[in-house]
């Protein structure tokens, strides 16, 4: 078993979940994710009930969120994705309020949001990720694909789930491109492609006790990785171990949790990279998730489940993290 996994045991081991008090799980909320989300608290729920906590759902899609302070909340275990649920609102809610929450606090969250403010942090600490620019209606399109050649990324700086996203063959396809993120965001952005493997990588803990989980590998089918795949499709394969050797996992392990590390996130957190082939697989990090997806098909309870750790063992360990709440909000450790 891992590290990880020989932590979890211990700390579970004479856990009484009475002690945790009441358990608010947060679930659904007003995101383009919603329905994910939807599954994610429902399975996070199913794993806290049935460990004997006393664990209620609130959907803040459906409740006011300012009545979250009146349930008598003792912890709360966010599963919500996207904007009002990871990006630092709700935190900061829950800060005002003082009741304890899984994930990262209000800055790393607002951070790691944003896919150009993330990589600005990435690239002040010279962790590889893909060159970009910022699109706006008037850009210079041909100088754009000069600069950063084709294929591109077009994408949302703060929408998930692959929404708004799309892949760029030619010049004349890069402005609806644009148009269509557009939709989504006021801020867009464009990268360039990095061709190869398509891996992810969760860390789990906070500041020096982070670790990395086991590095899964995406196997798209030949259609691409869109929205419907990821959550939906039989056909994605899922490898873990990713078959590349040690070393390289290695290598995607330590960029996944310095780029953690350097965002200051806290609990648990998914960094998604691509490996450059063209360039000895050099991995480059695209973004990272703080409050990743708990579906039966989800990544988090993969790559746990390779170290050892059950999917309800997961789901209560990441609750019990907030008994070790650092009082500092956003603190980099
Ligand atoms: N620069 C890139 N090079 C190659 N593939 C990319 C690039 N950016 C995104 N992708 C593909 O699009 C998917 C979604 O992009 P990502 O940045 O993770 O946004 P999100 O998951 O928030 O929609 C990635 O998992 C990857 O398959
Ligand atoms: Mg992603």
């Amino acid at each position: 078993m891992s590290n990880w996994g020989n932590r979890v045991a211990a700390e579970l081991k004479n856990l009484n979940p009475k002690n945790l008090g009441r358990v608010g799980v947060l679930l659904g909320g007003r995101s383009a994710e919603r329905e994910i989300s939807l599954l994610s608290g429902n399975g996070v729920l199913q794993a806290l009930l049935a460990k004997g906590v006393d664990a209620h759902a609130f959907d803040p899609g459906l409740q006011n969120p300012a009545e979250i302070g009146h349930h008598g909340f003792d912890r709360i275990f966010i599963a919500l994705h996207g904007r009002f649920g990871e990006d630092g609102t709700i935190q900061g809610l829950l800060e005002l309020l003082e009741i304890p929450y899984t994930g990262s606090r209000v800055l790393a969250s607002a951070m790691a949001i944003d896919k150009v403010a993330t990589k600005q942090i990435w690239l002040s600490n010279q962790l590889a990720t893909p060159r970009f620019d910022l699109l706006r209606s008037n850009s210079d399109w041909k100088k754009i694909v000069d600069n950063l050649g084709l294929p591109l990324f077009v994408k949302p700086a703060h929408e998930g789930s692959s929404l708004g996203l799309s892949r760029v063959n030619q010049l004349e396809e890069l402005p609806a491109a644009y148009e269509l993120a557009a939709k989504f965001d006021s801020a867009i952005l464009v990268e360039e492609c990095i061709v190869g493997a398509e891996l992810t990588c969760p860390i789990v803990g906070e500041g020096d006790g982070a670790e990395a989980l086991p590095v899964i590998r995406i196997v798209p089918p030949l259609a691409g990785y869109d929205f419907h795949h990821k959550y939906f499709s039989n056909e994605t394969q899922y490898l873990c171990p990713t078959g590349f050797d040690q070393a390289l996992e290695k290598e995607v392990q330590t960029l996944a949790l310095a780029a953690y590390r350097s965002l200051g996130c806290r609990t648990w957190g998914r960094a998604d990279v691509m490996l450059d082939e063209k360039n000895g697989n050099k991995p480059y990090l695209l973004e990272m998730n703080t409050s990743p997806g708990m579906t039966s098909h989800s990544l988090v309870p993969m790559a746990a489940k390779a170290a050892g750790v059950n999917y309800d063992d997961l789901v209560l360990w990441l609750l019990l993290q907030t008994l070790k709440t650092n009082p500092v909000a956003g603190a980099r450790k």
